[in-house]
């Protein structure tokens, strides 16, 4: 096992109910901005539980942050915190609006010429205004983690920031919500948190064993529930697996003293950037081409996630490995993701082209948990996947 570091401050609220609870964790003299996105909080009756608990707390509200969230909106937001002089956020939706919120607490109190800087930069982010968060969406971990992917729409770029300054302090997670997901977002959980765990899993073995266990136990959770989930969204045992799993794929203690790799996420962004596919669907694209480029240096793991995820018993360990990857796809089928560029987009290789090119110029040269990817072998990998 590698040395590392780890804290989770990020306090868990858990259950039906929960939401209304909130008042509890929340200074009684803070002046509260209620963020959200596209309005679907107001259908679903989360917004209602959300003000009912917040009453008697003096609230201002953000509205309109979209999926992929976006620089220029998220400005205004901390325009407002500045000039009304809020002292706490509260993100109420999925990963846009909690990855937003987290951008928006580091920029308000960021005293740089551009709070774009903070995804340039690379700094960590060490202080921000004090947040929470109501999930109303399982999926990316952001409820539970310290990183936030924010988009420029000025230059299509998409970029992560990080630091522990902007782990939530709270977050609600009340696996009731689950029913009011279209079908669609569901898929694009399952499938993400997927990916999250085999970006921490899938790399060479370091004799952590336990790390294995828990990511194995994920995938294997994910594999089980996920019809139950997509088709019966209302079933109050396999909405609270499906939840705890996501927050657990990406709250840092998969990737405690392993390797880990996030190729997968690195081009996937780009592609959200430059054509506005989902974020997990992205994913599905990439993930076997990638895995499949790289069966070589992956061939242990893949062969391990093969017998303890697949039931693979037989051959040797590079035909368990193909039917790691095999078995993969199909997961992804299952929820109603093909695994083609193509099936989403009309761009030949100018797809794989403008990614090499923009990796190159960020001089993000190498890849991968070690750090071999190429922005050429990012161009094969594309092209195989369309
Ligand atoms: O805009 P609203 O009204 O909230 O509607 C959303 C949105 O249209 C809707 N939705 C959310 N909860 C719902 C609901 N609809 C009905 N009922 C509910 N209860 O779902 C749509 C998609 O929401 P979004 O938040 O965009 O999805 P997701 O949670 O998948 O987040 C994706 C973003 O997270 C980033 C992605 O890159 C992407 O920008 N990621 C963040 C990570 C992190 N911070 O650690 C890691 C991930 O790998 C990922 O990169
Ligand atoms: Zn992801």
């Amino acid at each position: 096992m590698q040395n590392f570091d780890y804290i989770n401050p990020t306090m868990i609220k858990f259950g039906r109910g929960q939401i209304t609870t909130i008042h509890e964790v929340i200074p009684k003299e803070a002046k509260v901005m209620v963020l959200y996105g596209g309005g679907s909080i107001k259908r679903t009756g989360i917004y209602d539980q959300v003000m009912s608990s917040l009453d008697g707390y003096d609230v201002v509200e953000f509205s309109g942050i979209p999926s992929n969230p976006e620089y220029e909106v998220l400005m205004d937001a901390v325009s407002i915190v500045r000039e009304q002089e809020v002292n706490f956020l509260l993100a109420v939706g999925g990963g846009s609006v909690i990855d937003g919120t987290k951008f928006i607490s580091a920029a308000s109190v960021y005293d740089g010429d551009d709070a774009w800087d903070l995804l340039t930069k690379q700094e960590p982010i060490m202080e921000a205004v004090p947040f929470g968060t109501v999930l109303t969406m399982p999926a990316t971990g952001s409820e539970m983690n310290y990183a936030a992917v924010i988009t420029k729409r000025a230059t299509s770029e998409k970029l992560l920031m990080q630091g522990v300054g902007i782990f939530p302090q709270f977050s609600v997670l009340d696996p009731t919500v689950v029913s009011t997901i279209p079908e669609r977002q569901l898929s694009n959980g399952l499938i993400d948190s997927f990916v999250h765990v085999l970006e921490q899993y899938l790399t060479y073995p370091v004799e952590a064993r336990l790390q294995d266990r828990f990511a194995e136990s994920i995938l294997n959770t994910l594999v089980d529930i996920a019809p139950k989930v997509k088709f019966s969204p209302s079933d109050y045992g396999s909405a609270s697996d499906y939840m705890w799993c996501c927050t657990n794929a990406l709250n840092g203690m998969l990737h405690n003293g392993v390797p880990q790799d996030w190729g997968i996420h690195m081009i996937g962004h780009e592609i959200t950037a430059m054509y506005h596919i989902d974020h997990a669907i992205t994913l599905a694209i990439v993930a076997p081409s990638y895995y499949q480029h790289l069966i070589g240096q992956k061939e242990a793991k893949l062969a391990q996630f093969a017998e303890r995820i697949a039931g693979v018993t037989e051959g040797t360990p590079r035909e368990k490995a193909v039917k790691a990857i095999e078995f993969i796809k199909s997961y992804f089928l299952s929820l109603g993701v093909t695994s083609k560029l193509s099936d989403y987009v009309d761009c030949f290789d100018q797809c794989a082209e403008n990614i090499s090119k923009t990796f190159k110029e960020r001089q993000w040269l190498g890849l991968g948990e070690k750090q071999n990817v190429t922005p050429e072998m990012v161009e094969q990998i594309v092209k195989a996947a369309y």
